[in-house]
C-alpha cells in the first residue's frame, strides 16, 4: 500500500512571521493526520519553519536548487546550504520553473541527479500546457519529461512524482479525476517499463493544479492518485487541513 502525500508548495508567499504562524497551525492540526505531509516554503523562510515542524509529522522542503554543489552561482542556492537547514525534499521541474525560468530537462536532470546523490527526496513536477493537451500530446509529453528528468536515475526509492497539468495550475480550473486519473496510469505504466513492476506499484504520484478541501476527497479516490501537491490552497490552515486530512 502507498501512504498518502499532501504537499504545500507556499511558491513566493509569506513574510517570516506568516510562514512561523501558518507553520504553527499546520503542526497542531495535523498531529493526528493520516498521511504524509510536507510544507515548501521559499528560502528565506526555511530556517524560520524549521525548528516549528522539526519534530512533528511535517517534513520540510524547498521549492527548487542549484544544479551545483557550490561555486560562483549569483543568486542560487545550493544543495549543502538545504541540508545545513534541515531540508528533506526539494521539488525540482516545476512549472513555473520550466516556463517562466525556462528550465530544461537536461537542467532538471542535473538538479534531480545532484539531490539524490545528497540524500534529498525528490518531488519531480510533469505535466502539458493547455496546447499539447488539445493536440493529444499530454502523454508523450509527460512521458519526455520523466525520460529526460530521470535520466542516469537507478533507484527510485526518493522520488515522487507530481503531476501538474499547466492549464489547471492557479487556474482554479482541476482536471477531472477521470483526467487525471489516466495520465497516473500512464505514468505507472512508464515507471514499470523504466524500472519494473516493484517500483512502478511503489512510487507516489501526486496531482497538482488547483486542490481544494471541495475536489482532494475525489482525486485520492483514484487509484493511481497518492497525494497532492498543492499551491494557492496550501497558503491557509483552513484550507490545506482539510486537504491533508481528506
Ligand atoms: P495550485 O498550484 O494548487 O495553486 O494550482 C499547484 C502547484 O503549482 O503546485
Amino acid at each position: 500500500m502507498r501512504t498518502y502525500y499532501i504537499a504545500g508548495n507556499w511558491k513566493m508567499h509569506k513574510t517570516r512571521a506568516e510562514a512561523a504562524e501558518l507553520a504553527g497551525a499546520l503542526v497542531a492540526q495535523l498531529k493526528d493526520g493520516k498521511h504524509k505531509y510536507l510544507v515548501a516554503p521559499s528560502f528565506t523562510l526555511i530556517e524560520t519553519v524549521a525548528p516549528i515542524v522539526r519534530g512533528s509529522n511535517i517534513l520540510l522542503g524547498a521549492q527548487n536548487m542549484a544544479p551545483e554543489e557550490q561555486g560562483a552561482h549569483t543568486g542560487e542556492v545550493s544543495v549543502l546550504q538545504l541540508k545545513d537547514l534541515g531540508v528533506t525534499t526539494v521539488i525540482l521541474g516545476h512549472s513555473e520553473r520550466r516556463h517562466i525560468y525556462k528550465e530544461d530537462d537536461a537542467l532538471i536532470n542535473k538538479k534531480v541527479k545532484l539531490a539524490l546523490r545528497h540524500g534529498l527526496e525528490v518531488i519531480l513536477c510533469i505535466g502539458e500546457l493547455l496546447e499539447e493537451r488539445e493536440a493529444g500530446r499530454a502523454e508523450a509529453v509527460c512521458e519526455s519529461q520523466i525520460v529526460k528528468g530521470l535520466e542516469g536515475v537507478e533507484d527510485l526509492s526518493r522520488v515522487v512524482i507530481a503531476y501538474e497539468p499547466v492549464w489547471a495550475i492557479g487556474t482554479g480550473k482541476t482536471a477531472t479525476p477521470e483526467d487525471a486519473d489516466a495520465i497516473h496510469a500512464y505514468v505507472r505504466r512508464l515507471i514499470g517499463k523504466l524500472y519494473g513492476a516493484g517500483a512502478a506499484e511503489k512510487i507516489i504520484i501526486q496531482y497538482g493544479g488547483s486542490v481544494k478541501p471541495e475536489n482532494a476527497a475525489q482525486l485520492m479516490a483514484k487509484e493511481n492518485i497518492d497525494g497532492a501537491l498543492v499551491g494557492g490552497a496550501a497558503l491557509k490552515a483552513d484550507s490545506f487541513v482539510p486537504i491533508a486530512k481528506f
